[in-house]
C-alpha cells in the first residue's frame, strides 16, 4: 500500500499514545485523580483499586484490557506498556527504551546457569539487583512496573528450545528459585519494587515437534504428574510468595488452553492456592487468545477471536498479550456480542490495577523506590554479583588426573579455539539487555598475561575446516575448544530434533585431541551428548557453563586457571542422543513404560551425567549429626505445627526438624560445596519413590582448617508423595536421606502413625 507523505503524517498522528515510551507516573497532587481514594496512600489497596475502577468509563476499560494500555486520559493515566522483559537483567523489549544513561544494564548469567549454583541467596541478591535496575528504568521513563519474568516451568524435554530460559528440570530446585527470585524482585515489604510474573502457566516446554506447536499443542498430563511435577513453582510462586502476576501458556492441557482452563486459573490458581484478586492479575502469553480460537495453526477451541476473548476472561485471565503475528484482540466487540460480562470486566480492572498500586504508580515521586535512578544501574557490586554468579554455575563434569586448574607460568601458551572464544554476545543468551561490558575467555585470559592463540570454530557447519585450529593447537601447550550451542540453535519457538554434539565441533576436537597435547572443552548451552568425547584419551576436562552472562569469559577463565573452584551442580540430567528417539516430545509422562524410558533423574536410569553431577578441585566429606532420631511420629509432628505457628497452616510448610551436618574439605584447595539432600525409602505404594531432591545448601569456602556447617532444612512437603488423585500425602515407612551425588552417606529413620493428607487436590474436570 502505497502511502503519501501526508497521508503518512496523518496516520502516524492517528495512532494511539505510545505504551512503549516508559511508564509516566499518574498525577496526584493536581490530576484528575487528585481526590480520588486512589490517590490516598493511606486508603488499603482494596478500597483504592475499588474507588479507581469506579471512576473508569466501560469503553476505557474495554481499550485497557491488553499489554499496550493506551490509558484513561480523562483521569490522567497514561498508556501503559505492560509487557517488560528482564529474564536474567532488564532486556530489549517493547516496555524498555534504551539510551542515554541508560545504554546498559546488569546481564546475569541465564537461570539454567544460576540454577546450577544451588545457591538461593545468590538468586534472591539478583532479583533484587535486577529490579532495581528495571525500577530506576521506569522512573527515568524508558521502562514499566511489570515485568514477565521468571520462567519457571520445569525444563522437562531437552530438545525444548527455552531450557535454558529455567533453572532446570526439577520442580523443587525450580520452586526455591522462585521464591528467592521473586522475593528479590518484588521485595519484602508491602510496596513492590516491580510486579514479578511466574510464567508459562502450565505445563510448557514444547515448542514446535513437526506439526505440533506451542499454538496448538496439547499437553496430555495425569493428575500425579501435573501435581507432583509441573505445578509445584507456580504454587510457590502464586500460594506462598504471592507473585503479582503469572501468564498463563499457549498449549492446552488435557484438552483445555491454558488460557482458557478455568479449572488451572480459577479452581487451583485462585481458590486452592488462594491467590486472591488482592494483588494480582493473570496475563495471557502473546497471542495466546488469538491461537485458542479459531486462528490458523491453534488449538480451534473456539469458533471465533470474540469467543476466544470471552472464554479466556471468564476462565480468569486479565490481560490480554498481543504479539502481533495474530490479529489485535477487539475486546470491545466481545464485549458487546455478550462473550463475557461487566463482573469479568470489573474484575479484570481491579486485578490488574492492585499491582500497579502495589507497586507504588499513584503514590507520587516521594514514594519508596522513586528515587532509584542512573546511580543504581551497573554498580560495582551488581557487576561483582553478575561474576559470581557465573561462576558458582560453572559445573566440573570430567577431569582427569586433577588436569585443570592450569598452573599458570611464564611458559604457558594456550590454544582457544572454537565460535564463542571471542564472542561474548553468544554468553548472554536470549531475552538480554546490553551489558555494560562483555568479557568473552580470549580478552579475559590476555588480561591474565596468558599467551594465547585464537582461532575460530563452527556452530554447526559440519565440514568446518581444522587445518588453522590444529596447526595453533601445535604450538600451544594447552587446547582449550569453546562448543557447544548457542541460543539461535536453542530458542524461543525453536526445538531441537538432535541433542547430539555439533558434528563439526565433534569432528574439530576429535582432530584436536589426535595432537596429543591436553585439551579442555568448555561447553555453553544446555543439552549435547558428551559420549563421544569422553572416550578421546587427550580429553582431560569438560566444563558446562550453560549462559554465563556479561563476565562469563572472566568466570571460565578464573575457574581454568583457580583463581576460583568450580562446586557448581548439573540443575538437569544429561541425556545420551538415543533419548529423542526413544522419548516423542509431546509424552508428558515422567514415569518409564514399555520401551519409554521416563524423564529426568527421577525416573530415567542411564544418563551420560546425572542430575547433581559436578566435580571440585577438591575432595570432601559429610558427617550429618549423629543424634537425628532415628523415629517421628506422624501425628505428633503434625500437632507441633499448628502449636509451633498457632495458625492454619498449609500443612506441607510445617517444617520437619533440620539434619546438622559437617563437611570436611579433606584436599588441600579452598572450594565451595553445595551439599544435595535425596529422599529415598519404603513409604507409601509401591512403586518406591526412586530419588528426589528433598534439601540443599551451598556452603562456601570450605577448607581444611575451616569445615562447613549448615542445617539441612525441609518440611513436610519434601517428604510426602503425591498420589493418583492428586493428593500430598505423608506416609508412614522408612525414609533414607541419601547426601551428595553419588552418595557419600546417608541418614534413615522411620515415620510411625496414620499417614496423614497434607494437600487434598481439587479434582479435575471430568
Ligand atoms: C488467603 O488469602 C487471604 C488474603 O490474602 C488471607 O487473608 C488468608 O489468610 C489466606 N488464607 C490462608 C489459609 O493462608
Ligand atoms: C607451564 O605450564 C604448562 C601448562 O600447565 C606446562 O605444560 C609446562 O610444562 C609448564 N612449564 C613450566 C616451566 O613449568
Ligand atoms: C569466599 O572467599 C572469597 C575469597 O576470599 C571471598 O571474596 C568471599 O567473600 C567468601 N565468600 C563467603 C560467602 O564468605
Ligand atoms: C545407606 O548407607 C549404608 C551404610 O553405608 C548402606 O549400607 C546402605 O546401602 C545405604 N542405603 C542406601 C539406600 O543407599
Amino acid at each position: 500500500m502505497a502511502l503519501s507523505f501526508a497521508g503518512l503524517l496523518i496516520a502516524v498522528l492517528a495512532l494511539p499514545p505510545s505504551a512503549n515510551a516508559g511508564v509516566k507516573y499518574p498525577e496526584c497532587k493536581s490530576g484528575p485523580l487528585k481526590s480520588n481514594v486512589v490517590c490516598d496512600t493511606k486508603a488499603s489497596p482494596e478500597a483504592r483499586a475499588s474507588a479507581l475502577v469506579a471512576a473508569m468509563s466501560n469503553s476505557d476499560k474495554l481499550a485497557n484490557l491488553v499489554n499496550n494500555s493506551p490509558g484513561f486520559s480523562k483521569l490522567g493515566m497514561s498508556a501503559y506498556q505492560w509487557w517488560n522483559e528482564a529474564l536474567h537483567g532488564v532486556a530489549h523489549n517493547r516496555g524498555i527504551s534504551w539510551g542515554g544513561q541508560f545504554s546498559a544494564a546488569t546481564q546475569f548469567p541465564q537461570a539454567i546457569t544460576t540454577g546450577a549454583s544451588f545457591d538461593d541467596d545468590l538468586v534472591g541478591q539478583m532479583g533484587i539487583i535486577i529490579s532495581t535496575e528495571a525500577r530506576a528504568f521506569a522512573n527515568a521513563g524508558r521502562a514499566h512496573l511489570d515485568f514477565w519474568t521468571p520462567d519457571v516451568n520445569p525444563f522437562r524435554d531437552p530438545r525444548w528450545g527455552r531450557g535454558h530460559e529455567t533453572p532446570g528440570e526439577d520442580p523443587f530446585r525450580n520452586s526455591k528459585w522462585a521464591e528467592a527470585f521473586v522475593r528479590g524482585m518484588q521485595g519484602t515489604g508491602p510496596t513492590h519494587r516491580v510486579v514479578a510474573t511466574c510464567k508459562h502457566f502450565a505445563a510448557y516446554d514444547l515448542e514446535n515437534a513437526g506439526s505440533t506447536t506451542r499454538f496448538n499443542f496439547n499437553a496430555k498430563v495425569s493428575t500425579q504428574d501435573l501435581v507432583e511435577y509441573y505445578l509445584p513453582p507456580f504454587r510457590q510462586c502464586a500460594r506462598d510468595s504471592k507473585v503479582g502476576s503469572i501468564m498463563c501458556s499457549y498449549n492446552a492441557v488435557n484438552g483445555v488452553p491454558a488460557c482458557a482452563n478455568e479449572y488451572l486459573m480459577d479452581t487451583i490458581l485462585r481458590k486452592h492456592w488462594n491467590w486472591t484478586d488482592d494483588n494480582q492479575y493473570v496475563v495471557s502469553d502473546c497471542d495466546a487468545v488469538y491461537y485458542l480460537g479459531n486462528a490458523n495453526g491453534g488449538h480451534r477451541y473456539k469458533s471465533s477471536y470474540s469467543a476466544a476473548i470471552g472464554a479466556a476472561l471468564e476462565a480468569g485471565c486479565d490481560n490480554m498479550c498481543w504479539a502481533t503475528d495474530g490479529t489485535q484482540p477487539n475486546a470491545a466487540s466481545a464485549f458487546n456480542s455478550k462473550a463475557f460480562s461487566q463482573a469479568t470486566l470489573d474484575k479484570a480492572m481491579l486485578r490488574q490495577y492492585q499491582g500497579l498500586i502495589r507497586a507504588g504508580y499513584f503514590d507520587g515521586p516521594d514514594s519508596l523506590y522513586r528515587s532509584l535512578g542512573a546511580a543504581d544501574v551497573n554498580t560495582p557490586f551488581a557487576r561483582e554479583t553478575a561474576l559470581r554468579a557465573a561462576q558458582e554455575g560453572i559445573v566440573l563434569l570430567k577431569n582427569d588426573d586433577g588436569f585443570l586448574p592450569i598452573a599458570q607460568n611464564s611458559s604457558l601458551s594456550v590454544a582457544m579455539i572454537g565460535f564463542w572464544a571471542n564472542a561474548a554476545d553468544k554468553m548472554l543468551g536470549g531475552y538480554s539487555g546490553s551489558p555494560p561490558f562483555k568479557h568473552d575467555p580470549v580478552t579475559a585470559a590476555k588480561a591474565m598475561g596468558i599467551t594465547v592463540t585464537y582461532v575460530n570454530g563452527p556452530l554447526t557447519q559440519s565440514s568446518a575446516d581444522s587445518s588453522a585450529a590444529v596447526s595453533a593447537a601445535q604450538k600451544s601447550n594447552v587446547i582449550l575448544f569453546f562448543g557447544g550451542i548457542d541460543n539461535t540453535v536453542e530458542k524461543e519457538s525453536q526445538d531441537r530434533t538432535s541433542i547430539s554434539w555439533p558434528a563439526g565441533q565433534l569432528s574439530m576436537i576429535q582432530k584436536l585431541a589426535a595432537v596429543g597435547k591436553p585439551v579442555v572443552v568448555i561447553k555453553m548451552g544446555t543439552h549435547v551428548d558428551d559420549t563421544p568425547i569422553l572416550s578421546l584419551p587427550n580429553v582431560k576436562s569438560i566444563l558446562w557453563v550453560g549462559y554465563p552472562g556479561q563476565d562469563g569469559g572472566t568466570a571460565v577463565m578464573n575457574i581454568i586457571a583457580g583463581l576460583a573452584a568450580p562446586a557448581g551442580r548439573l540443575p538437569i540430567t544429561m541425556y545420551p542422543s538415543s533419548y529423542t528417539s526413544q522419548a516423542p516430545q509431546t509424552n508428558m509422562a515422567l514415569r518409564p513404560s514399555g520401551t519409554y524410558p521416563g524423564r529426568t533423574y527421577r525416573w530415567y536410569k542411564d544418563p551420560v551425567f546425572p542430575f547433581g553431577h559436578g566435580l571440585h578441585y577438591t575432595t570432601f566429606s559429610i558427617s550429618p549429626d549423629t543424634a537425628y532420631p532415628a523415629k517421628f511420629s506422624i501425628q505428633d509432628v503434625l500437632a507441633d505445627c499448628t502449636k509451633v505457628t498457632g495458625r492454619t497452616y498449609y500443612m506441607d510448610l510445617c517444617p520437619f526438624p533440620s539434619i546438622p551436618i559437617t563437611v570436611t574439605n579433606t584436599g588441600s584447595r579452598t572450594s565451595d560445596f553445595v551439599v544435595l539432600g535425596f529422599l529415598t525409602g519404603m513409604y507409601g505404594p509401591a512403586p518406591y519413590p526412586i530419588k528426589t531432591l528433598a534439601t540443599y545448601k551451598r556452603l562456601f569456602n570450605v577448607t581444611a582448617s575451616q569445615p562447613g556447617t549448615a542445617k539441612l532444612d525441609w518440611n513436610l512437603g519434601s517428604l510426602a508423595r503425591v498420589d493418583e488423585k492428586g493428593n500430598t500425602v505423608l506416609y508412614p515407612g522408612t525414609y533414607t536421606l541419601l547426601l551428595d551425588q553419588p552418595t557419600k552417606v546417608n541418614v534413615t529413620f522411620v515415620l510411625e502413625g496414620r499417614e496423614e493428607v497434607l494437600d487434598k487436590w481439587p479434582e479435575p474436570p471430568s
